[in-house]
Protein backbone atom coordinates (compact mmCIF):
# COMPACT_ATOMS: atom_id res chain seq x y z
CA UNK A 1 0.00 0.00 0.00
CA UNK A 2 0.91 3.60 -0.67
CA UNK A 3 1.25 5.90 2.11
CA UNK A 4 2.05 9.39 1.96
CA UNK A 5 3.80 11.56 4.54
CA UNK A 6 0.01 12.77 5.80
CA UNK A 7 -1.43 9.73 6.09
CA UNK A 8 -3.20 9.81 3.07
CA UNK A 9 -3.42 6.27 0.91
CA UNK A 10 -2.73 6.68 -2.47
CA UNK A 11 -4.70 3.72 -5.21
CA UNK A 12 -5.32 5.78 -8.03
CA UNK A 13 -3.18 7.25 -11.08
CA UNK A 14 -4.00 9.67 -13.40
CA UNK A 15 -2.25 9.04 -16.76
CA UNK A 16 -1.79 11.50 -19.61
CA UNK A 17 -1.28 9.33 -22.39
CA UNK A 18 -0.64 12.47 -24.90
CA UNK A 19 -0.60 16.33 -24.51
CA UNK A 20 -2.05 16.43 -28.19
CA UNK A 21 -5.55 17.86 -29.16
CA UNK A 22 -8.03 18.28 -31.69
CA UNK A 23 -9.57 20.90 -29.91
CA UNK A 24 -8.44 24.51 -28.29
CA UNK A 25 -10.50 25.08 -26.18
CA UNK A 26 -9.79 28.33 -24.67
CA UNK A 27 -9.61 27.85 -21.24
CA UNK A 28 -6.75 25.08 -21.67
CA UNK A 29 -4.80 26.71 -24.62
CA UNK A 30 -4.43 29.39 -26.92
CA UNK A 31 -6.07 29.57 -30.43
CA UNK A 32 -2.56 28.72 -32.25
CA UNK A 33 -2.21 25.19 -29.61
CA UNK A 34 1.16 24.74 -27.67
CA UNK A 35 4.17 23.61 -28.11
CA UNK A 36 3.52 19.97 -28.22
CA UNK A 37 6.90 17.52 -27.05
CA UNK A 38 8.68 15.77 -29.52
CA UNK A 39 7.55 12.45 -30.12
CA UNK A 40 10.45 11.14 -28.36
CA UNK A 41 10.10 12.57 -25.33
CA UNK A 42 6.45 11.28 -25.02
CA UNK A 43 6.01 7.72 -22.94
CA UNK A 44 6.16 4.69 -25.54
CA UNK A 45 3.65 1.90 -25.10
CA UNK A 46 5.58 -0.38 -23.43
CA UNK A 47 7.00 2.15 -21.27
CA UNK A 48 3.78 3.14 -19.95
CA UNK A 49 2.89 -0.59 -19.39
CA UNK A 50 5.92 -1.37 -17.58
CA UNK A 51 5.10 1.89 -14.91
CA UNK A 52 1.83 0.89 -14.46
CA UNK A 53 2.55 -2.60 -13.53
CA UNK A 54 5.29 -1.41 -11.55
CA UNK A 55 2.85 1.08 -9.57
CA UNK A 56 -0.20 -1.72 -9.76
CA UNK A 57 2.18 -4.44 -7.48
CA UNK A 58 2.22 -1.30 -4.85
CA UNK A 59 -1.34 -0.40 -4.66
CA UNK A 60 -2.59 1.83 -7.16
CA UNK A 61 -5.73 0.10 -8.38
CA UNK A 62 -7.45 3.10 -10.32
CA UNK A 63 -6.21 4.28 -13.23
CA UNK A 64 -7.98 7.21 -15.20
CA UNK A 65 -6.71 7.99 -19.09
CA UNK A 66 -6.33 11.29 -19.56
CA UNK A 67 -4.76 13.85 -22.32
CA UNK A 68 -4.96 16.13 -24.35
CA UNK A 69 -7.32 14.08 -25.84
CA UNK A 70 -6.33 10.60 -25.26
CA UNK A 71 -7.78 8.99 -28.60
CA UNK A 72 -5.74 10.89 -30.27
CA UNK A 73 -2.82 8.04 -29.97
CA UNK A 74 -2.74 5.35 -32.53
CA UNK A 75 -2.53 2.38 -30.06
CA UNK A 76 -5.29 3.85 -27.55
CA UNK A 77 -7.44 0.39 -28.05
CA UNK A 78 -4.17 -1.55 -27.75
CA UNK A 79 -2.88 0.60 -24.20
CA UNK A 80 -6.37 0.07 -22.34
CA UNK A 81 -6.60 -3.44 -23.89
CA UNK A 82 -3.22 -4.22 -22.11
CA UNK A 83 -3.54 -1.88 -19.09
CA UNK A 84 -7.05 -4.12 -18.02
CA UNK A 85 -4.78 -7.25 -17.74
CA UNK A 86 -2.46 -5.79 -15.41
CA UNK A 87 -2.59 -7.53 -11.91
CA UNK A 88 -3.88 -5.61 -9.45
CA UNK A 89 -5.77 -2.85 -11.69
CA UNK A 90 -9.51 -3.26 -11.46
CA UNK A 91 -11.02 -0.07 -12.46
CA UNK A 92 -9.87 2.04 -15.66
CA UNK A 93 -11.85 5.30 -16.15
CA UNK A 94 -11.12 7.64 -19.03
CA UNK A 95 -11.84 11.48 -19.86
CA UNK A 96 -12.14 12.23 -23.25
CA UNK A 97 -13.60 15.18 -25.35
CA UNK A 98 -15.49 12.17 -27.00
CA UNK A 99 -15.18 13.81 -30.93
CA UNK A 100 -13.11 10.87 -31.86
CA UNK A 101 -14.92 7.83 -30.47
CA UNK A 102 -17.71 7.48 -33.69
CA UNK A 103 -17.84 3.56 -33.61
CA UNK A 104 -15.58 2.82 -31.07
CA UNK A 105 -17.55 2.63 -27.86
CA UNK A 106 -18.73 -0.84 -28.03
CA UNK A 107 -14.83 -2.15 -28.38
CA UNK A 108 -14.54 0.14 -25.05
CA UNK A 109 -17.72 -1.62 -23.60
CA UNK A 110 -15.52 -4.71 -24.34
CA UNK A 111 -12.50 -3.80 -22.73
CA UNK A 112 -13.86 -3.58 -19.76
CA UNK A 113 -13.98 0.84 -19.61
CA UNK A 114 -17.37 1.11 -16.83
CA UNK A 115 -16.77 5.10 -16.75
CA UNK A 116 -16.00 8.12 -18.87
CA UNK A 117 -15.79 11.31 -18.01
CA UNK A 118 -17.06 13.21 -21.22
CA UNK A 119 -15.81 17.34 -21.26
CA UNK A 120 -18.68 19.18 -22.68
CA UNK A 121 -19.19 23.13 -21.90
CA UNK A 122 -22.27 23.81 -23.92
CA UNK A 123 -25.27 23.09 -26.07
CA UNK A 124 -25.40 25.72 -27.74
CA UNK A 125 -23.62 25.19 -31.11
CA UNK A 126 -22.16 28.93 -31.25
CA UNK A 127 -21.33 28.87 -27.55
CA UNK A 128 -19.38 24.93 -28.15
CA UNK A 129 -17.64 26.90 -31.39
CA UNK A 130 -16.76 29.69 -29.11
CA UNK A 131 -15.13 27.28 -26.39
CA UNK A 132 -13.50 24.80 -28.35
CA UNK A 133 -12.52 26.83 -31.20
CA UNK A 134 -14.07 23.95 -33.40
CA UNK A 135 -17.26 22.82 -34.54
CA UNK A 136 -17.84 19.03 -33.38
CA UNK A 137 -20.85 19.52 -30.76
CA UNK A 138 -23.14 16.46 -33.11
CA UNK A 139 -20.09 14.62 -32.30
CA UNK A 140 -20.01 15.28 -28.56
CA UNK A 141 -23.46 14.53 -28.04
CA UNK A 142 -23.30 10.90 -30.24
CA UNK A 143 -20.59 9.87 -28.24
CA UNK A 144 -22.90 10.63 -24.68
CA UNK A 145 -25.47 8.55 -26.82
CA UNK A 146 -23.83 5.91 -27.65
CA UNK A 147 -22.16 5.46 -24.26
CA UNK A 148 -25.46 4.87 -22.36
CA UNK A 149 -26.78 3.06 -25.16
CA UNK A 150 -23.87 0.84 -24.24
CA UNK A 151 -24.57 0.98 -20.34
CA UNK A 152 -21.41 3.00 -19.82
CA UNK A 153 -21.74 5.56 -17.40
CA UNK A 154 -21.24 8.87 -18.13
CA UNK A 155 -19.83 12.09 -16.33
CA UNK A 156 -20.14 15.50 -18.16
CA UNK A 157 -17.59 17.69 -17.67
CA UNK A 158 -18.73 21.63 -17.82
CA UNK A 159 -15.52 23.81 -17.03
CA UNK A 160 -17.99 27.07 -16.19
CA UNK A 161 -16.92 30.38 -16.43
CA UNK A 162 -18.51 33.67 -16.09
CA UNK A 163 -19.65 35.65 -19.20
CA UNK A 164 -18.81 32.51 -21.50
CA UNK A 165 -21.51 29.65 -20.80
CA UNK A 166 -22.99 30.77 -17.29
CA UNK A 167 -25.92 30.82 -19.58
CA UNK A 168 -25.52 27.21 -20.05
CA UNK A 169 -25.46 25.85 -16.56
CA UNK A 170 -28.97 25.14 -16.15
CA UNK A 171 -29.23 23.69 -19.65
CA UNK A 172 -26.89 21.34 -19.27
CA UNK A 173 -28.29 20.37 -15.73
CA UNK A 174 -31.24 19.68 -17.15
CA UNK A 175 -29.39 16.84 -19.44
CA UNK A 176 -29.61 14.84 -16.18
CA UNK A 177 -33.57 15.21 -15.77
CA UNK A 178 -33.77 12.28 -18.51
CA UNK A 179 -30.58 10.81 -19.01
CA UNK A 180 -28.85 8.93 -16.31
CA UNK A 181 -25.47 11.11 -16.76
CA UNK A 182 -24.14 13.41 -13.82
CA UNK A 183 -23.28 16.71 -15.18
CA UNK A 184 -20.35 18.20 -13.02
CA UNK A 185 -19.71 21.94 -12.86
CA UNK A 186 -16.07 22.67 -12.82
CA UNK A 187 -14.14 25.82 -11.04
CA UNK A 188 -11.93 27.39 -13.63
CA UNK A 189 -8.20 26.91 -13.14
CA UNK A 190 -5.58 28.99 -14.33
CA UNK A 191 -3.95 26.28 -16.69
CA UNK A 192 -4.67 27.94 -19.69
CA UNK A 193 -1.16 27.89 -21.65
CA UNK A 194 -0.93 31.56 -22.05
CA UNK A 195 0.34 34.20 -20.34
CA UNK A 196 -1.85 36.24 -18.30
CA UNK A 197 -4.18 36.54 -15.52
CA UNK A 198 -6.21 33.12 -16.15
CA UNK A 199 -9.45 33.03 -15.39
CA UNK A 200 -11.02 35.92 -14.89
CA UNK A 201 -13.80 34.33 -15.29
CA UNK A 202 -13.98 33.01 -12.16
CA UNK A 203 -17.43 31.12 -10.62
CA UNK A 204 -16.22 29.64 -7.15
CA UNK A 205 -18.70 27.02 -6.36
CA UNK A 206 -20.84 28.54 -4.12
CA UNK A 207 -21.73 30.92 -6.69
CA UNK A 208 -22.32 28.14 -9.50
CA UNK A 209 -24.32 26.13 -6.47
CA UNK A 210 -26.53 29.45 -5.56
CA UNK A 211 -27.26 30.06 -9.39
CA UNK A 212 -28.55 26.07 -9.26
CA UNK A 213 -30.65 26.98 -6.07
CA UNK A 214 -32.18 29.50 -7.47
CA UNK A 215 -33.89 27.48 -10.04
CA UNK A 216 -34.25 24.14 -8.27
CA UNK A 217 -34.53 24.66 -4.56
CA UNK A 218 -36.10 21.52 -3.62
CA UNK A 219 -31.80 19.69 -4.64
CA UNK A 220 -30.36 17.66 -1.85
CA UNK A 221 -27.02 16.38 -1.38
CA UNK A 222 -26.23 12.90 -1.60
CA UNK A 223 -22.86 11.23 -0.28
CA UNK A 224 -19.91 11.83 -2.02
CA UNK A 225 -17.85 8.50 -2.97
CA UNK A 226 -14.49 8.14 -1.03
CA UNK A 227 -11.93 10.26 -2.50
CA UNK A 228 -14.34 12.42 -5.07
CA UNK A 229 -13.62 15.69 -6.54
CA UNK A 230 -17.18 16.55 -6.62
CA UNK A 231 -19.81 17.40 -4.00
CA UNK A 232 -22.42 15.89 -5.31
CA UNK A 233 -26.69 16.67 -5.27
CA UNK A 234 -29.90 15.12 -6.93
CA UNK A 235 -32.92 17.26 -7.51
CA UNK A 236 -36.46 15.28 -7.47
CA UNK A 237 -37.43 13.74 -10.52
CA UNK A 238 -34.42 13.97 -12.71
CA UNK A 239 -32.83 10.48 -14.14
CA UNK A 240 -29.10 11.62 -13.14
CA UNK A 241 -27.74 13.71 -10.47
CA UNK A 242 -25.11 16.80 -10.76
CA UNK A 243 -22.23 17.44 -8.66
CA UNK A 244 -19.62 20.98 -8.67
CA UNK A 245 -16.00 20.76 -8.70
CA UNK A 246 -13.95 23.15 -6.14
CA UNK A 247 -10.61 22.96 -8.74
CA UNK A 248 -9.17 26.03 -7.78
CA UNK A 249 -11.05 26.38 -4.20
CA UNK A 250 -9.53 23.12 -3.28
CA UNK A 251 -11.75 21.75 -0.80
CA UNK A 252 -11.02 18.31 -1.24
CA UNK A 253 -7.41 17.61 -1.16
CA UNK A 254 -7.94 16.22 2.23
CA UNK A 255 -8.46 12.98 1.16
CA UNK A 256 -6.69 13.35 -2.17
CA UNK A 257 -5.70 9.53 -3.06
CA UNK A 258 -3.74 10.35 -6.54
CA UNK A 259 -0.62 11.08 -8.27
CA UNK A 260 -0.47 11.83 -11.80
CA UNK A 261 1.84 11.22 -14.71
CA UNK A 262 2.04 13.63 -17.76
CA UNK A 263 3.06 12.36 -21.34
CA UNK A 264 6.39 13.66 -21.13
CA UNK A 265 7.20 11.29 -17.70
CA UNK A 266 6.89 13.39 -15.29
CA UNK A 267 5.59 12.31 -12.06
CA UNK A 268 3.10 14.78 -9.79
CA UNK A 269 2.13 14.63 -6.36
CA UNK A 270 -0.48 17.32 -6.60
CA UNK A 271 -1.94 19.03 -9.83
CA UNK A 272 -0.59 22.44 -8.48
CA UNK A 273 2.73 21.29 -8.58
CA UNK A 274 5.52 21.45 -11.08
CA UNK A 275 6.41 17.70 -11.67
CA UNK A 276 8.52 16.05 -8.69
CA UNK A 277 10.48 13.42 -10.46
CA UNK A 278 10.90 12.39 -13.92
CA UNK A 279 10.05 8.72 -14.17
CA UNK A 280 11.08 8.14 -18.06
CA UNK A 281 14.44 9.25 -17.26
CA UNK A 282 14.75 7.20 -14.91
CA UNK A 283 13.19 3.82 -17.15
CA UNK A 284 15.39 5.68 -20.17
CA UNK A 285 18.74 5.38 -17.54
CA UNK A 286 18.14 1.79 -16.30
CA UNK A 287 16.31 1.90 -13.26
CA UNK A 288 14.88 -1.47 -11.99
CA UNK A 289 11.05 -1.86 -10.68
CA UNK A 290 12.09 -1.74 -7.45
CA UNK A 291 14.14 2.24 -8.24
CA UNK A 292 11.01 3.23 -9.73
CA UNK A 293 9.00 2.08 -6.70
CA UNK A 294 11.57 3.75 -4.25
CA UNK A 295 11.62 6.97 -6.39
CA UNK A 296 7.72 6.79 -6.01
CA UNK A 297 7.73 6.05 -2.31
CA UNK A 298 10.17 9.14 -1.78
CA UNK A 299 8.29 11.50 -3.50
CA UNK A 300 5.20 10.30 -1.85
CA UNK A 301 7.07 10.89 1.58
CA UNK A 302 7.80 14.57 1.28
CA UNK A 303 4.05 15.07 -0.20
CA UNK A 304 2.34 18.99 0.12
CA UNK A 305 -0.08 18.98 2.42
CA UNK A 306 -2.94 20.13 -0.21
CA UNK A 307 -2.94 22.14 -3.62
CA UNK A 308 -2.28 25.88 -2.05
CA UNK A 309 1.04 24.63 -0.66
CA UNK A 310 2.04 22.54 -3.82
CA UNK A 311 1.46 26.06 -5.99
CA UNK A 312 3.24 28.53 -3.18
CA UNK A 313 6.28 26.23 -3.84
CA UNK A 314 6.12 26.05 -7.74
CA UNK A 315 9.24 26.49 -9.35
CA UNK A 316 9.67 28.27 -12.43
CA UNK A 317 6.79 28.28 -14.59
CA UNK A 318 3.72 30.31 -13.69
CA UNK A 319 0.28 28.00 -13.80
CA UNK A 320 -1.55 29.87 -16.60
CA UNK A 321 2.22 29.43 -18.63
CA UNK A 322 1.32 25.71 -18.44
CA UNK A 323 -2.04 24.39 -20.33
CA UNK A 324 -4.22 21.13 -19.00
CA UNK A 325 -3.11 19.42 -21.77
CA UNK A 326 0.06 18.97 -20.67
CA UNK A 327 -0.89 17.95 -17.34
CA UNK A 328 -3.58 15.96 -17.82
CA UNK A 329 -6.17 17.62 -15.77
P1 LIG B 1 -13.80 10.91 -10.96
O1 LIG B 1 -12.92 9.73 -10.88
O2 LIG B 1 -15.00 10.68 -11.78
O3 LIG B 1 -14.09 11.56 -9.65
O4 LIG B 1 -12.98 11.91 -11.86
P2 LIG B 1 -12.35 13.32 -11.60
O5 LIG B 1 -13.42 14.32 -11.37
O6 LIG B 1 -11.31 13.21 -10.58
O7 LIG B 1 -11.64 13.50 -13.01
P3 LIG B 1 -11.90 14.34 -14.33
O8 LIG B 1 -10.79 13.96 -15.24
O9 LIG B 1 -13.27 14.19 -14.85
O10 LIG B 1 -11.67 15.82 -13.87
C1 LIG B 1 -12.72 16.71 -13.55
C2 LIG B 1 -12.13 18.02 -13.08
O11 LIG B 1 -11.54 17.82 -11.81
C3 LIG B 1 -11.02 18.56 -14.00
O12 LIG B 1 -11.12 19.95 -14.08
C4 LIG B 1 -9.77 18.15 -13.27
O13 LIG B 1 -8.69 18.97 -13.59
C5 LIG B 1 -10.23 18.31 -11.83
N1 LIG B 1 -9.41 17.50 -10.95
C6 LIG B 1 -9.21 16.15 -11.02
N2 LIG B 1 -8.37 15.75 -10.05
C7 LIG B 1 -8.04 16.88 -9.36
C8 LIG B 1 -7.19 17.13 -8.26
O14 LIG B 1 -6.53 16.24 -7.71
N3 LIG B 1 -7.09 18.40 -7.83
C9 LIG B 1 -7.77 19.42 -8.41
N4 LIG B 1 -7.63 20.65 -7.90
N5 LIG B 1 -8.58 19.23 -9.46
C10 LIG B 1 -8.70 17.98 -9.92
N1 LIG C 1 -9.83 24.50 -15.43
C1 LIG C 1 -10.67 23.51 -15.02
N2 LIG C 1 -10.86 22.36 -15.70
C2 LIG C 1 -10.20 22.22 -16.85
N3 LIG C 1 -10.18 21.22 -17.74
C3 LIG C 1 -9.31 21.55 -18.73
N4 LIG C 1 -8.77 22.77 -18.49
C4 LIG C 1 -9.31 23.21 -17.33
C5 LIG C 1 -9.15 24.39 -16.58
N5 LIG C 1 -8.33 25.38 -16.98
C6 LIG C 1 -11.00 20.03 -17.61
C7 LIG C 1 -11.54 19.51 -18.92
C8 LIG C 1 -11.57 18.02 -18.75
C9 LIG C 1 -10.80 17.77 -17.47
C10 LIG C 1 -9.74 16.76 -17.54
O1 LIG C 1 -10.20 18.99 -17.12
O2 LIG C 1 -12.82 20.00 -19.16
O3 LIG C 1 -12.87 17.54 -18.65
FE1 LIG D 1 -8.39 19.39 -25.44
FE2 LIG D 1 -9.44 18.79 -23.17
FE3 LIG D 1 -7.78 20.80 -23.36
FE4 LIG D 1 -10.14 21.00 -24.45
S1 LIG D 1 -9.70 20.75 -22.28
S2 LIG D 1 -8.22 21.61 -25.41
S3 LIG D 1 -10.58 18.96 -25.06
S4 LIG D 1 -7.28 18.69 -23.61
Amino acid sequence: MLVDNHGREINYMRLAVTDRCNLRCFYCMPAEGIDYAPRKELLSFEEIIRICKAFASQGISKIRITGGEPFLRKDMMQLLERIAEVDGIEEINITTNGTLLEGRVKDLKAIGIKSVNLSLDSLDRERFHEITRRDELDKVLQCMDDMLAEGIQVKVNMVVMKGKNDADIIPMLELANDKAVSVRFIEEMPFNGTEGQGNEGFWSFQEILNKIKKHYPELTKIPDPVGSTSMNYRIPGFVGGFGIIAAYSRTFCGSCNRIRLTPQGLIKTCLYDNGIFNIRDLLRSGATDEGLIQALKTALAHRFKDGHEAEKHRQSLLPNFESMASIGG
